[in-house]
C-alpha cells in the first residue's frame, strides 16, 4: 500500500500534487510519503508482536535524517554499517542500545565510536574483526557486545549483486565453522558474546530461504547454548522484497506471511528478535521525478532523454532492475509508444526503462520512477559533475525540502588546485 495515486489525472503524493513540487523545488527530485513510511513500519512491527522483538531499520536503504527522524520516534530502532551512518543515527537521537553494527570492514575508529556511543551490539563477520574489536575495547576499558554473523549457505534466489548468503559469498562466517570461532569468541576477553546474526540477500521474493536459514541457525543455537554460549539476541537481518510492478503472481510475501513463517521456528525459544528491513519500509514510499528534456526517434528505438540519470538512480543500470515510470500529468488521449527511458550520461548503461510501451510523452512532461525510496538517492552519485538531486517529504497536503539541491558551488568546495611548492618559480 501507498499514498501515490492519481486525482483526475495528476499524480500525487498524500495531497501534495508532484507537479506542484515540480514548479517549486525543479526537477529531478525524490519524493518520500511519511504516511506510506510509517505505515510499512506499523504492518511490519505489528507482523512480530507476539514475540519480543527490535526492528532496526536498516539505513542503507535511505538514510536522509528526515526519514530516520520519522522512523526513531515511531520506535524503530537502527542498523549501521558505517561511521556515517552511526552519526545520523545519533543525529536524529536514536537510543544508542537500538542501533546494531554490521558490515565486513568496520574500520578502528568506526569500532571505537560505536563502542563510545554504547550501541546494542557489532555484528561480527571475521575472526580478524573478533580480535580487533576485543583489542580496541580493552584500550577503551570496556566489554563489547558482539553477535557472529553466519554465512548459512542458502540461496536467496535473488540477483546474484544482491545476494548475500550463500558459501561463496564474502559475507559471514563459515556455518562448518562457526562453533568454533564462537568458542574463540567466548575466550577473548574484552568481548561479550550476546548474539548470532545472519542475513541472506536482498529483495528476496519467497520465503523459504529465510526459513532455510532460520532452521540451520537454530542448530547452532542449540550447540551454543548447549555449551553454556548465552545467545540472547538473534539477528535475522533484513532482505524481503518488495513489489516493482512487473511481478504478475509472483508477488513477495506480505510481512505478516513472512514473520509467522519465522515466529512458527522460533516457538519456545526465549530470544529477542532483531529484524534489519530496508526496501520493504521505505522502496514504495518513495518516487522519483524527472522531465522529459527530448524525445529521440532512433533508427531502431525510440529514446525518452530525461534531466535525471544513472547518477541519481543506478538501480536499473547496476542490477537491470525493473521499475514503474508514470506519467505525472496523464494526457487526454491514449495514443502509446514503445521506447527507452534514458538519462544525459555517458553511458548505454543510463537508463531507467528500456523498451517500455508507455504513454506518448512530450519535451517539458515531468515522469515519475515508482519504487525508488530504497536505494535511490544513497547510492546516488556526482558522475558527470551532476549535482546531487533534492529530496522531499510529503505529510499529508504540506511538503517539505529534506535535502536542498547541491549547487555547481557545492560540487567543487572540497577541491584544490595544486599549489606550488616552495622553490617553484609561478
Ligand atoms: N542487513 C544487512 C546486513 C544488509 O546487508 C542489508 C542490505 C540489509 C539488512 C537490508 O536489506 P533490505 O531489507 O533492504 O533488502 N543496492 C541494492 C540492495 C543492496 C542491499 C545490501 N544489504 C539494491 O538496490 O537492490
Amino acid at each position: 500500500m501507498d499514498h501515490f495515486c492519481y486525482h483526475g489525472d495528476t499524480l500525487f503524493c498524500e495531497d501534495v500534487s508532484l507537479s506542484h513540487i515540480a514548479q517549486q523545488v525543479g526537477t529531478p527530485f525524490y519524493c518520500y510519503s511519511e504516511a506510506t513510511l510509517l505505515h510499512h513500519l506499523a504492518v511490519f512491527g505489528e507482523a512480530f508482536a507476539g514475540y519480543p522483538h527490535l526492528v532496526c531499520y536498516s539505513v542503507k536503504a535511505n538514510s536522509n535524517l528526515a526519514v530516520l527522524d520519522a522512523l526513531v520516534r515511531h520506535g524503530a530502532g537502527l542498523d549501521v554499517v558505517s561511521g556515517g551512518e552511526l552519526f545520523r543515527g545519533q543525529k536524529v537521537g536514536c537510543a544508542a542500545n537500538k542501533m546494531v553494527f554490521s558490515g565486513v570492514g568496520k574500520r578502528e575508529d568506526e569500532i571505537r565510536a560505536a563502542l563510545q556511543a554504547g550501541i546494542l551490539m557489532f555484528n561480527v563477520e571475521s575472526v580478524a574483526e573478533l580480535h580487533r574489536i576485543n583489542r580496541v575495547a580493552g584500550e577503551m576499558g570496556l566489554k563489547a557486545p558482539v553477535a557472529l554473523r553466519v554465512n548459512p549457505d542458502v540461496d536467496a534466489k535473488t540477483h546474484p549483486h544482491i545476494s548475500t548468503g550463500l558459501r561463496r559469498n564474502k559475507f559471514g562466517i563459515p556455518f562448518g565453522k562457526a562453533l568454533q570461532v564462537y568458542r574463540q569468541a567466548q575466550r577473548m576477553p574484552h568481548l561479550q558474546v550476546i548474539g548470532l546474526d545472519c542475513h541472506i540477500g536482498s529483495q528476496v521474493t519467497t520465503i523459504n530461504p529465510f526459513v532455510e536459514a532460520l532452521k540451520r541457525v537454530m542448530e547452532l543455537l542449540k550447540q551454543l547454548r548447549g555449551e553454556g554460549i548465552p545467545i540472547r539476541y538473534l539477528d535475522l537481518g533484513g532482505g524481503l522484497g518488495i513489489p516493482y510492478g512487473q511481478e504478475e503472481s509472483k508477488i513477495p510475501p506480505h510481512p505478516s506471511l513472512y514473520a509467522g513463517a519465522l515466529l512458527q521456528e522460533l516457538q519456545g525459544s526465549d530470544l529477542t528478535l532483531i529484524l534489519e528491513p530496508g526496501r520493504v519500509i521505505v522502496g514504495n514510499a518513495g518516487i522519483f521525478v524527472v522531465r522529459v528534456e527530448y524525445i529521440k526517434e532512433g533508427e531502431e528505438k525510440n529514446f525518452i532523454v530525461t534531466d535525471g540519470g544513472m547518477n541519481d538512480m543506478m538501480r536499473p543500470a547496476l542490477y537491470d532492475a525493473y521499475h514503474t515510470i508514470l506519467p505525472v500529468q496523464r494526457h487526454f488521449s491514449d495514443d502509446e509508444m514503445v521506447a527507452d527511458v534514458v538519462g544525459p550520461i555517458c553511458e548505454s548503461s543510463d537508463f531507467f526503462a528500456r523498451e517500455r510501451l508507455l504513454p506518448r510523452f512530450e519535451e517539458g512532461d515531468l515522469l515519475a520512477v515508482r519504487s525508488t525510496g530504497a536505494y535511490g538517492f544513497t547510492m546516488s552519485s556526482n558522475y558527470n559533475s551532476r549535482p546531487r538531486v533534492a529530496e522531499v517529504m510529503v505529510r499529508g497536503g504540506a511538503f517539505q525540502v529534506i535535502r536542498r539541491r547541491e549547487t555547481l558551488e557545492q560540487l567543487v568546495e572540497n577541491e584544490a588546485l595544486f599549489a606550488p611548492l616552495a622553490g617553484e618559480g609561478v
